[in-house]
């Protein structure tokens, strides 16, 4: 338990780390990887160029600390963490580094200001956090050991089919290389996959949401290649998959993780809103709805560039002439780029996803609200959505990288 003066010594930092805290996570970083270069073939290395990570960092901390005398409420924060860490294989040794630099990074960063008594107290409040997320993480590995199907670590699959879905996005089938049962999934998830990336010499991991119904046979992941452009490098592990990864190749996965899943206890209402590349977790939805046929009310909109990057198009136009309960609308940013023969139908709009446009469709009394696309997007879809007076806990979302909205 931490002293009153110590927990006083952790509050007086909030400011600070309001004020200051990515310039502490991006020290810490550049720090770790120093000292412990094998950390890179664990961590994303493309977040940390973009700097996401160092960000969810900078803002878990500083959440830490302003709740320092009640940590219990950043539970659900702590859950959506330590699956990440799970499926990354993430073990109790590496509190300990991980410990070890934040402290000498807090020394190193505020220097005068970080007196012994406040790198003491921050000491103990570290040990704090990190026995809280070794004990939940322990917990999460030992429910993921106990379904049909389940594996520990990294397991091996066989890329066993590529299929293009759009000019960018390529499905990837992949089947595991013993053969066996692998766990089914709950719609939403995503699967952390390991590759070894020549250039670098290092491996990287990354996440991909299931684009498939739940299966005991495979999983399928749908990537859209990253192109580069004066701004930006090309993406590292969605051009290796979409180039140099072709069927028959390997590539190593863990257990299928996260939060943004379908709740099928009940069978409220689901309003659907995705952008881009950020359809994928929705794919598996409708493909496990449609076969189940569960005959819940599923609202889609979707927003994407073109026509030419639309992924899934034919599918999605199938399932809606089938099921009378589902209905999608698409807007395409950029009509004239479209070079398909299909003339716009009726779902299809123009210019950027428009919520004032089809309110009607979107305001359903019970619904939940389930949310993936770039951060603006969401950010955009969240405001939009509340200023129509959805309530926020019926609104979930999911970030393609480290998560840096806060819905409060
Ligand atoms: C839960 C979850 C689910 C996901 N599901 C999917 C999915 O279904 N499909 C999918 O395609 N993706 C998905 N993603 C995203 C995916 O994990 C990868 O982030 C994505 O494929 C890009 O990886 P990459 O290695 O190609 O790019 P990286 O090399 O990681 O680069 C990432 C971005 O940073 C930019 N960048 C690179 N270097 C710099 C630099 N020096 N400065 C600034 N920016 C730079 C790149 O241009 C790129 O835009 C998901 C992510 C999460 C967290
Ligand atoms: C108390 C200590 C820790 C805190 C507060 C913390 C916090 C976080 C947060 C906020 C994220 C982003 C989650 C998201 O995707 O939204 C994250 C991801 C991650 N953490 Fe931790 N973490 C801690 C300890 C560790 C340890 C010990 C390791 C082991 C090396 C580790 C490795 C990782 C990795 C590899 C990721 C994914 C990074 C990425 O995708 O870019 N973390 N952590």
């Amino acid at each position: 338990m931490l002293s009153t003066t110590e927990i006083g010594l952790i509050k007086a930092t909030v400011p600070i780390l309001r004020e200051h805290g990515l310039l502490l996570t991006q020290h810490f970083y550049k720090r770790m990887f120093q000292y412990n270069p094998e950390l890179r073939n664990t961590f994303n290395m493309g977040n940390q160029q973009n700097g996401t990570q160092q960000t969810a960092l900078a803002l878990a901390v500083l959440a830490y600390a302003e709740n320092i005398e009640n940590p219990g409420v950043l539970l659900p924060v702590l859950q959506r963490i330590g699956d990440k860490h799970t499926s990354l294989q993430i073990t109790a040794e590496q509190y300990d580094i991980v410990g070890a630099h934040l402290l000498a990074s807090i020394g190193e960063v505020l220097g005068d200001a970080a007196t012994a008594d406040l790198i003491a107290a921050w000491a103990k409040a570290y040990g704090q956090l990190a026995d809280l997320m070794i004990n939940l993480e322990k917990s999460i590995y030992l429910e993921k050991a106990s379904v049909p199907g389940a594996w520990t670590g990294w397991r091996k699959f066989i890329i066993d089919k590529k299929v293009p879905e759009s000019e960018e996005i390529t499905s990837f089938y992949l089947r595991p290389e013993d053969g066996l049962e692998v766990v089914q999934h709950q719609p939403g998830q995503y699967l952390s996959i390991k590759v070894f990336v020549p250039a670098v010499g290092i491996y990287q991991p990354r996440q991909y949401s299931i684009s498939s119904a739940p299966d005991a046979a495979y999983y399928r992941i749908s990537v859209k290649k990253e192109q580069g452009n004066e701004e930006k490098e090309a993406g590292t592990v969605s051009n290796l998959l979409h180039a140099q990864l072709e069927e028959g190749a390997v590539i190593e996965a863990t257990t299928p993780a996260g939060d943004f899943v379908l709740s099928t206890e009940h069978s409220t209402p689901l309003v659907l809103l995705s952008a881009g590349v950020g359809q994928t977790p929705f794919i598996s939805i409708l493909d496990f709805l449609t076969k189940s046929d569960q005959q819940r009310q599923v609202k889609w909109a979707h927003a994407c560039r073109s026509e030419n990057v639309h992924a899934f198009r034919e599918q999605i136009n199938a399932w809606q002439m089938e099921h009378d309960w589902f209905e999608h609308v698409v807007f395409y940013e950029n009509i004239e780029s479209s070079t398909k023969d299909n003339v716009l139908s009726k779902d299809s709009r123009s210019g950027r996803m428009n919520v004032a446009e089809i309110t009607e469709m979107l305001l359903i009394p019970e619904a939940e609200y389930y949310l993936c696309g770039p951060k603006p997007f969401i950010e955009k879809a969240i405001n939009d959505l509340s200023a129509l007076g959805v309530d926020r806990k019926k609104l979930f979302f999911e970030e393609f990288g480290p998560q840096t909205i806060q819905l409060n």
